[in-house]
């Protein structure tokens, strides 16, 4: 690893202008060798905190406009912000950024926009408690590297403030029960912003879920299968912090994408929650590799990085009712793009990359067919009010717009939003558990009950 602590390394980025780092040293990461202790172990149900009541089923206040403030505005931040002005009833009140450079790009972008210039805070890595301790903001947003959404959403939380981090939220297991604990006890809400949840085909098939096409659902799929060498080893963006995940982790390192709308089909925390989950990893190899073919200088800051994350991890969970989900990561591998998306119940099944459904008793024998009949009947009634306009906007083909558009719906109507502070936890907890039972030669994990036994009240 490098010697350069994170300051350093943005000093660099900062005089390099835009934000690119002349090093292509990585930013210092916490320990997380430390996650496989009794304080992480999943039995561990910390008692909830003085005064806290539960955050299902809470309303949003309503409001006129949603006043927002963004943390972290790198490639993903600004693309929301992208799509979040094109949201009526929206206002950009602050942004922050370590990096001047990307924090006025994101001001450009609001004035572009037509709305007056939000406050900056930049150049500190702590400059967020600024931001979010301004009384004239309703949400804070955050898109930073993942090793701040934690601290960025407790402080959010403990200024009063809803709160909503890019994926995974969090990284260890006490660092989700700290989110829980803190939205309980601010009633404020901490949200997984999964817009993976609002694709075309997931809305499309929780609705067809939920009208009992495939039966009683029996299993799910899901996976982040994404080829990311190149990015990982950019000398800029991500590339600046997410390849130090692969020499601290073996276990699935975004598993939020995936399994967020199969929850969605299986209704849980809502009647049913996850119990368990035995991981599984192979060597590590498409890191190394990739560095052989593409950094030829020995002497690069690169060469001192041991990269531990199994090219492929692959998991089982298991659900109170019985059900399985199978859940993949990989971003090491020269592989086509898939999420799965897959459902199967009593009476059919679906799979996804590319969309085809098979239901029992259909023409054509045992084969698939493809899905577009059903969206005569099953498109999801947001797709059909503002799916012309999410696909202008285009941010992985609509689904990002839809869920910004959906977030600032819930909260000028004053609505229970979509997901909450349970969700967005046990959606990420896969990343610590499967690190853990890969740790202990694929030992089943348990899956913390972070709604502390309201699940059943779905
Ligand atoms: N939902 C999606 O489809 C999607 C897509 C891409 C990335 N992401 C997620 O978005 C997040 C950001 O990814 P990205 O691609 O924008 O990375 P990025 O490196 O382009 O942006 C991160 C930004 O955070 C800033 N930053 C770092 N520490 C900070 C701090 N303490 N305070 C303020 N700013 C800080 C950096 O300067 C940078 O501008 C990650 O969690 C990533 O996993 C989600």
């Amino acid at each position: 690893m490098t010697p350069l602590n994170r300051r350093d390394l943005l000093k660099q980025a900062l005089v390099t202008g835009a934000g690119i780092a002349a090093a292509s040293a990585l930013t210092p990461l916490p320990a997380i060798a430390e996650n496989v202790s009794a304080a992480e172990h999943p039995d561990a149900e910390p008692a909830p905190a003085a005064g806290a009541k539960s955050m299902k089923g809470v309303p949003f206040e309503r409001r006129d406009v949603v006043r927002i403030g963004i943390v972290g505005t790198g490639l993903r931040g600004r693309s929301l912000l992208g799509e979040l002005l094109a949201i009526d009833g929206v206002r950009i009140v602050a942004v922050a950024d370590l990096v001047p450079d990307k924090a006025q790009r994101a001001v450009k972008m609001c004035t572009d926009a037509g709305q007056a210039a939000p406050a900056v805070y930049a150049g500190g890595e702590r400059d967020f408690e600024q931001l979010v301790a301004r009384d004239d903001l309703d949400f804070v947003y955050t898109a930073t590297p993942w090793e701040w959404h934690v601290p960025v959403l407790l402080a959010a939380l403990k200024a009063g403030k809803h709160c909503g981090a890019e994926c995974p939220i969090g990284v260890t297991l006490k660092d989700l029960w700290a989110l829980v604990d803190a939205s309980e006890k601010a009633q404020r809400h901490c949200l997984q912003l999964e817009n993976c949840n609002y694709g075309y085909n997931e809305m499309l098939i929780n609705r067809m879920v939920h009208d009992g096409v495939f039966g009683e659902v029996q299993s799910g799929s899901a996976a982040y299968i994404h080829d990311l060498r190149t990015i990982l080893f950019e000398n800029r963006d991500e590339g600046l912090w997410r390849r130090g995940w692969h020499t601290k982790v073996n276990g699935n390192l975004y598993p939020t994408h995936g399994l967020g709308p199969v929850a969605w089909y299986m209704d849980l925390n809502n009647g049913d929650r996850m119990t368990h989950m035995v991981s599984m990893s192979t060597e590590e190899r498409g890191l190394s590799l990739h560095r052989e073919k593409t950094v030829p200088d020995k002497s690069d800051p690169k060469w001192k990085e041991t990269y531990v994350t199994g090219d492929l991890n692959t998991s089982l969970i298991r659900t109170a009712k019985g059900k399985m989900i199978h859940l993949m990561h990989d971003v090491s591998s020269p592989r086509p793009y898939t999420r799965l998306n897959g459902v199967a119940g009593t009476k059919g099944v679906f799979e996804d990359y590319p969309a085809r459904i098979y239901i029992e008793g259909q023409q054509g024998g045992h084969s698939f067919k493809p899905i577009d009949e059903w969206k005569k009947t099953h498109e999801h009634p947001l797709w059909t009010r503002v799916g012309e306009l999410a696909r202008k906007k285009g941010g992985h083909g609509g689904m990002d717009f839809i869920m910004a558009y959906r977030l600032v719906e819930c909260m000028r109507e004053g609505l229970v939003p979509d997901y909450d502070v349970y969700d967005a936890a046990s959606w990420s907890a896969p990343m610590p558990l499967s690190q853990m039972s890969v740790a202990k030669g694929s030992a089943p994990m348990k899956f913390p009950d972070f709604t502390r036994g309201r699940w059943q009240k779905g």
